[in-house]
């Protein structure tokens, strides 16, 4: 196992201890959160989705006009090489690109480098027990900006909402719109199950288009359980589940929210059959039958 002072990150152009791992006072993402990043699981050596997060790291690049210093191909030897060099059994593999350095000013500078971060983290396995009680949430007003399509470093709203859910002794948060519709939580998308049919708000600026989000949907039609994407409230006749997926918990049953028991308070059965389903596409990937 890995001990974190033997860590190694990419930091722009080499591999550096992480305790050594240093960007400049005055990079853009240090001052503005000028920059994009991608969160990408590899569960026992096999990386999941890693072409759909390069995908969306590229949208997200090209939504705030930055061309990354590196094609697409080198960054995935990159996130392979990271991995090597910090091999997990399960790893969260974290890529940051920011505009650069550059004295403060909110004008965009030409010609200027983009900084190129790559780190390596073990991932832990969700306690069974958790997802035995299932996962609690609180509601808030969606107070972030009007671009959660990108994947933004920006992301004190989430860490503020993150930290009033810890203060509520809750897992997660999930944003409101002003009709009291469910967007997604501080850092994972939300389905409800709502007559039997699986619901999430559609795919627009208010959503990041999460890559789990995506492959639950997927797998659900592929089994023949339908989804709708469409506005949706908690209040909504029939909602008898809620799950939450993410790269980091795959689909996670959620049973209360803002105190309140949602179906009969333990994880509901359309959501474990996402989370299996979710599971067995991992087993399979790992076992060298899909690609
Ligand atoms: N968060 N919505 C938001 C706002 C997120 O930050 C995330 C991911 C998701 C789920 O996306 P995906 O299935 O591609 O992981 C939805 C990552 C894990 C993070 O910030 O750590």
């Amino acid at each position: 196992m890995k001990q974190p002072g033997t860590l190694t990150a990419w930091v722009n152009d080499r591999f550096t201890p992480l305790g050594e791992a240093r960007v400049h006072i005055e990079d853009r993402g240090f001052q503005f959160a000028d920059g994009i990043y991608e969160v990408i699981a590899c569960f026992g050596g096999t990386f999941i989705d890693l072409d759909e997060h390069l995908a969306r790291l590229w949208r997200s690049c090209e939504a705030i006009a930055l061309e990354p210093a590196v094609s697409r191909e080198k960054l995935r030897d990159l996130i392979r090489e990271t991995y090597r060099r910090n091999p997990f059994p399960d790893a969260m593999l974290y890529v940051q690109i920011t505009r650069g350095v550059a004295p403060r000013s909110h004008h965009i500078p030409e010609n200027i480098r983009p900084t190129l971060v790559i780190t390596a983290r073990q991932l832990s396995q969700v306690p069974e027990e958790k997802i035995r009680r299932g996962a609690t949430a609180i509601t808030l007003a969606d107070i972030r900006w009007k671009r959660c399509d990108i994947k933004s470093i920006a992301l004190l709203a989430s860490v503020l909402g993150k930290q009033e859910a810890d203060r509520m002794h809750a897992d997660e948060a999930f944003w409101l719109d002003e009709d009291g519709h469910l967007l997604e939580g501080c850092s994972t998308n939300c389905f409800a199950v709502i007559d039997e049919s699986l619901v999430t708000h559609p795919l627009d600026h208010r959503v990041l288009g999460g890559i789990t989000r995506d492959l639950a949907i997927r797998l659900a039609r592929r089994y023949g359980l339908p989804v709708h994407e469409r506005p949706w409230r908690l209040d909504e006749q029939g909602l008898s589940e809620l799950f939450m997926t993410s790269t980091t918990n795959a689909a996670m049953p959620v049973c209360r929210v803002d105190g309140h028991v949602i179906g009969n308070g333990r994880p509901g059965r359309i959501s474990m059959q996402i989370r299996t389903l979710l599971l067995q596409h991992f087993d399979e990937l790992r076992a060298g039958k899909r690609s």
